[in-house]
């Protein structure tokens, strides 16, 4: 019998826990078990070992675990490069490692969990390992692209929504596109399967930072683990600065060049949002990905029980408040 959500679940938090980590320089492995112990919602391993459930039989989702360990560790890795950059306190409910720590620290446990990571997704059988790797590494690469794109947005302020729309799939959907192909693929899933599922994370990767980005500006900071306003003080160019800049007559424009205290700039852009409708119509788009998401999974031959939860989570991936 295949495994449950329960058991993966569990799987992937004991495995976690279980990493070994070398004795020398321990101050270098602090962070690093420090946040991977500060849980989170583990959806890129979650989604890697559901694709590899929904298509391997009866063989044991531990076959992927690898895999999926190293997806998340590397997740992880991108969280702390991006609290520095981002200069972003809170994370998960607790100080983010920059400021536990320092910036150096978030730097360099985070290089040495990017090789952690490497190590881990390159653990898998001989006749897997080139395209499991170069998946990897061109996803990894796609990521840090999507990251400076991210940044250097924060400058301009002609971004449109399309150039957004290209840097949050960069930066957030490449990598659960690639948690879903590199499950079906270890599963031994044919090249269409692997790339419907490869569609179905893209498209639900885009529902997710959307959702994200609106979390920033509505969510409950308690809920959501993050501090909130921290997309607004920072000029980033999210599909609700960029439509409601283009809405406004020049007022959000003006509110951004003011120099306002940042709690300041929050609520004034808020106001603009509001008298807008950014934040429903921003929702209403988050629907239309997860319903494309759901809709690239049409054809696919695959357990029913997994195309129920790929399902399920793309729902709630759309109404999330963490
Ligand atoms: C945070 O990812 C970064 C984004 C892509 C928005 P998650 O929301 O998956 O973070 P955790 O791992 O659950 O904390
Ligand atoms: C993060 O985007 C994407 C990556 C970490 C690669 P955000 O900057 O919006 O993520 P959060 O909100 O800090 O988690
Ligand atoms: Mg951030
Ligand atoms: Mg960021
Ligand atoms: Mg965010």
């Amino acid at each position: 019998m295949q495994a449950t959500q329960e058991t993966i679940n569990e799987i992937i938090s004991h495995a976690t826990a279980d990493i070994k980590y070398p004795a020398t320089a321990p101050g270098l492995y602090e962070p690093i078990i420090y946040t991977l112990a500060g849980g989170g919602k583990r959806l890129r391993p979650r989604l890697l070992l559901s694709a590899f459930a929904a298509f391997a039989g009866d063989r044991p989702v531990e076959e992927a675990l690898p895999q999926a360990l190293g997806l998340e560790i590397f997740h992880n890795f991108t969280l702390l490069h991006d609290d520095v950059m981002d200069n972003a306190d809170i994370r998960r409910g607790r100080p983010a490692v920059h400021r536990k720590w320092n910036a150096g620290a978030a730097i360099l446990s985070g290089d040495a969990m990017l090789t952690l990571a490497t190590e881990y997704i390159a653990d898998c059988p001989a006749d897997k390992l080139q395209t499991v790797l170069r998946l990897f590494n061109d996803t990894a690469m796609q990521i840090y692209q999507g990251q400076q794109l991210d940044m250097e947005f924060e400058h301009r302020n002609d971004v449109t929504v399309n150039e957004y729309m290209e840097m949050i799939k960069l930066k957030t959907s490449v990598l659960l596109g690639c948690a879903c192909r590199m499950g079906a693929f270890l599963a031994g899933a044919s090249e269409d399967a692997c790339e419907a599922m490869y569609s179905y994370g893209v498209d639900l990767g885009l529902a997710f930072q959307l959702r994200d980005d609106w979390l920033d500006t509505f969510g409950d900071p308690l809920e959501f683990g993050k501090e909130i306003g921290g997309d607004i003080v920072n000029n980033k160019k999210t599909w609700l600065l960029i439509t409601a800049l283009d809405e406004s007559d020049g007022e959000l424009a003006d509110i951004m060049r003011e120099d306002l205290d940042p709690q300041e700039r929050i609520r004034q852009v808020v106001r603009v949002y509001k008298r807008l409708d950014i934040g429903n119509r921003c929702n209403a788009l988050v629907q239309e990905y997860s319903a494309k998401a759901i809709a690239a999974l049409k054809d696919i031959d695959m357990d029913g029980s997994f195309r129920d939860f790929f399902i399920e989570l793309a729902h709630k991936s759309a109404s999330r408040t963490h």
